[in-house]
C-alpha cells in the first residue's frame, strides 16, 4: 500500500533546525557591517575545531569549541569584542532563530508516524534550552548530543551513539541534514541521509557519497520519504 514508512529521523540541529547564521542579527551591534562575515567565519572556525578535536582526541565539548572560535575570528577580524559582548553573544547563540519551517515540519512528521530525534555536536543542556526557545522540544521524541561519546560528527562512533541511543536500526534511520558533511558521516555509517539543500547555490562534496535524498526545505521531506 501506499502508507508512509516509519523511521526514526535524526534531525541535525545548527544548520537544520536552527539557523546559527542567524547571530549575524546581534553581531551586528558589535561589529557592524562585516557581521554577515564574522558570523559566516565563526561558523566555519567552530566546525574546523570540533573536526580537528575530533582527530587529536582531544575533546572539549561544542560550547567550548564556539567559545574557542569566536576568539580566534574576533583577533582575525580585529574586532576586540569585549568579555560582556562575548558573555552576550555566547548567550544568544542559546536562542538562535529556528529555520521557519522546522516546527511545521516536524510535528507534520511525527504526525505521520516517524520517530523524531535530535542529533547534534551541541552540549546536552544547551540542546534542550536552544531547542525549547525553539519551539521543537515538545515536538521531539529525544534529544542525542555527542557529548557521551566524547568525539564530534562525522566520528563514525556518533552515528552508531544515536542508533543505540535511540533503538533505531542503521537502515530504518534518516539523517536529516542541511550539512553535507554530517549527510556523509551518515551515509558512511550506512544509514539514509536527506540533504536539506535550503540555498539551490550549494554544493555538496564531490566524494562519491550521495545523499540518499535531496529537498530544498524541511517541508519537501513527508512527500520525498520512501513508501512501501
Ligand atoms: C550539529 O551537530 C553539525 O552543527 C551541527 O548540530
Amino acid at each position: 500500500d501506499d502508507a508512509p514508512m516509519k523511521a526514526t529521523l535524526a534531525f541535525d540541529v545548527y544548520g537544520t533546525l536552527v539557523d546559527p547564521l542567524g547571530i549575524a542579527e546581534t553581531l551586528r551591534g558589535f561589529v557592524g557591517d562585516r557581521a554577515a562575515a564574522f558570523a559566516q567565519a565563526w561558523r566555519e572556525k567552530q566546525l574546523e575545531y570540533t573536526f580537528r578535536r575530533g582527530l587529536m582526541r582531544r575533546y572539549r565539548d561544542f560550547d567550548v569549541c564556539t567559545r574557542e572560535a569566536l576568539g580566534h575570528v574576533d583577533a582575525r577580524f580585529g574586532t576586540r569584542l569585549s568579555p560582556a559582548a562575548v558573555d552576550a553573544l555566547m548567550a544568544r547563540y542559546l536562542e538562535l532563530p529556528a529555520y521557519g519551517d522546522a516546527v511545521e515540519a516536524v510535528s507534520n512528521l511525527r504526525e505521520l508516524g516517524h520517530r523524531v530525534y535530535a542529533f547534534s555536536n551541541g552540549r546536552p543542556d544547551q540542546l534542550l534550552q536552544l531547542l525549547q526557545f525553539a519551539g521543537l522540544l515538545e515536538l521531539l521524541d529525544g534529544v542525542v548530543s555527542v557529548d557521551p561519546v566524547a568525539s564530534f560528527k562525522p566520528d563514525p562512533a556518533v552515528y552508531r551513539h544515536f542508533l543505540e541511543a535511540a533503538d533505531s536500526a542503521a537502515t530504518d534511520t534518516w539523517l536529516v541534514s542541511g550539512n553535507p558533511f554530517d549527510v556523509i558521516g551518515a551515509r558512511s555509517a550506512g544509514w539514509n541521509a536527506a540533504w536539506i539543500r535550503r540555498d539551490p547555490a550549494a554544493v555538496f562534496d564531490p566524494w562519491g557519497i550521495e545523499p540518499t535524498l535531496t529537498v530544498t526545505s524541511l517541508m519537501g521531506l513527508a512527500a520525498a520519504l520512501p513508501r512501501h
